[in-house]
């Protein structure tokens, strides 16, 4: 196949792809969203599910993407409409596009706490003494309305200012310096929260797993973290793939986005929950877990406004990183599809985010007795699109590039046109038909009372 629209930007090299990728997948779902739904899943059941779901469900559909991006040199929807003789698949196009701004209105949210903490921080007025403090603390200002929705705002005036100035220059300079800097800070918070008092029990709710505890709604909730993680399921990895050079190996690339991916949550588990036991918290707090287990930690080390505003600073980091990569879904389907020019695209990409991120940030305040299906804003976004939407479109893509789309498409990508050789294809497509839509439709069915 070759590429319809030649004069689209290339990351100008190997290491700018993966960065990128890597900037997608590492974000709030790793450090925010990994911990609280480890904590409410009860720890190590939820982490074996999850750690297969990544491996087993996540590469491949990676893969499906990078297959589909690369090779169409489009969007989503241009991507479908290309391959695809029908235009039923296209449908996955408009779902993507819907989620991934359902996603940025309540993503900016959480980024926008961060903002607030790393403000906070930084002028010193982050000190609210134990962890009841932080709670009270925390939840004082999230149902406080105006400064969580101007944070919400504050947050998307900057991913709109980054977005207007195009896609590979950008992030590609951006994601090279600043993911290995949370790494290392992310090493650093876990040595120190493995010398806590309850870092054994901590360790322990993590790591070993009590299978009687595994239920339809933890595997569902893994397998909805595992493909929010990696940003799967919506056209994220497709739309950067699209962007990849001929020469980028992609199932190199998938594994190694996966890992790291994986690894930065798992330090972030390992960084809250020993904390968690060590000031007597509760590990199912569910959204605003992190929010007071971390303040907790930095109140408890030396200089812990510096490493509080540092981290919360590199955290905002890993979050625009993100919404950088969620928002090109929908401005790519709006220049692309609907032609506009990339200005107005934007603009009608931050303008919805804005408008549905302040409702979902009034519905931790004014708005929290407003409910779809028993479910606040807020809410209602986050399980409708990680537990629903992205493994469904996951589901839909993997069966399009295992069953549908022409083998040769896949060895001409996976091997880089002959270039490079790629041996576990039939295992790659072993998975694509079966493994993925069986074990996603399994646990849908499952977690509907179906089986
Ligand atoms: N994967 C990102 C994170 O973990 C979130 C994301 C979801 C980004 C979907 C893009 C698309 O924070």
């Amino acid at each position: 196949m070759t590429s319809k629209n030649t004069h689209r930007a290339v990351f100008a090299t190997r290491i700018g792809a993966i960065a990128t990728t890597v900037g997608s997948a590492v974000g709030l779902g790793n450090i925010w969203r990994f911990p609280y739904e480890a904590g409410t899943h009860g720890g190590g059941a939820f982490m074996v599910c999850y750690i297969a779901f990544i491996f087993l469900l996540g590469v491949p559909v990676i893969c499906a993407e990078f297959i589909l991006g690369r090779s169409s040199r489009s969007n989503i929807t241009g991507a479908f409409r290309l391959h695809a003789s029908h235009r039923v698949w296209q449908l996955t196009g408009y779902m993507g596009v819907l989620s991934s701004l359902m996603i940025l209105s309540f993503y900016s949210v959480v980024a926008g706490w961060t903002v607030e903490y790393m403000v906070q921080s930084a002028i010193g007025s982050l000190d609210y003494g134990d962890a009841a403090g932080y709670h009270t603390h925390f939840d004082s200002f999230v149902t406080g309305n105006w400064r969580p929705a101007l944070w919400t705002i504050v947050f998307l005036a900057i991913n709109f200012a980054i977005l207007m100035r195009g896609v590979a220059k950008g992030i590609e300079r951006f994601s090279n310096i600043l993911m290995p800097m949370l790494f290392i800070l992310l090493l650093i918070f876990c040595a120190n929260s493995l010398t806590m008092a309850g870092a054994r029990e901590g360790l322990s709710f993590l790591f070993s797993p009590d299978f009687s505890a595994l239920t339809p709604s933890t595997m569902l909730g893994a397998l909805g973290q595992a493909f929010f993680s990696l940003s799967l399921g919506l056209g994220t990895m497709l739309t950067y793939s699209s962007y990849f050079a001929d020469n980028t190996r992609l199932g190199r690339s998938a594994l190694i986005t996966a890992s790291l991916d994986t690894v930065v949550a798992i330090l972030a588990g390992v960084i809250i929950f020993p904390a968690v036991f060590t000031f007597g918290m509760s590990p199912s707090a569910g959204p605003t877990l992190v929010f007071e287990v971390l303040p907790s930690i930095f109140h408890s080390l030396a200089g812990g406004t510096v490493w509080s505003t540092l981290f919360f600073f590199l955290l905002f980091l890993a979050s625009l990183t993100s919404t950088i990569s969620m928002s090109e879904i929908a401005i790519t389907f709006f220049m692309e599809e609907l032609k506009m020019k990339r200005r107005s695209a934007v603009v009608l990409n931050t303008g919805i985010a804005a408008l549905f991120g302040t409702l979902c940030a009034l519905s931790f305040g004014c708005l929290s007795d407003f409910t779809l299906f028993g479910l606040t804003l807020f809410n209602f976004f986050d399980t409708a699109t990680s537990n629903v939407m992205l493994p469904l479109g996951g589901m839909i893509i993997s069966v399009f590039v295992g069953w549908k789309l022409d083998r040769s498409v896949l060895s001409e990508q996976m091997t880089c046109r002959g270039a490079t050789r790629f041996r576990p294809m039939r295992l790659l497509v072993f998975l694509l038909r079966w493994v993925c839509p069986v074990a996603i439709g399994l646990i849908f069915a499952q977690s509907i009372g179906i089986l």
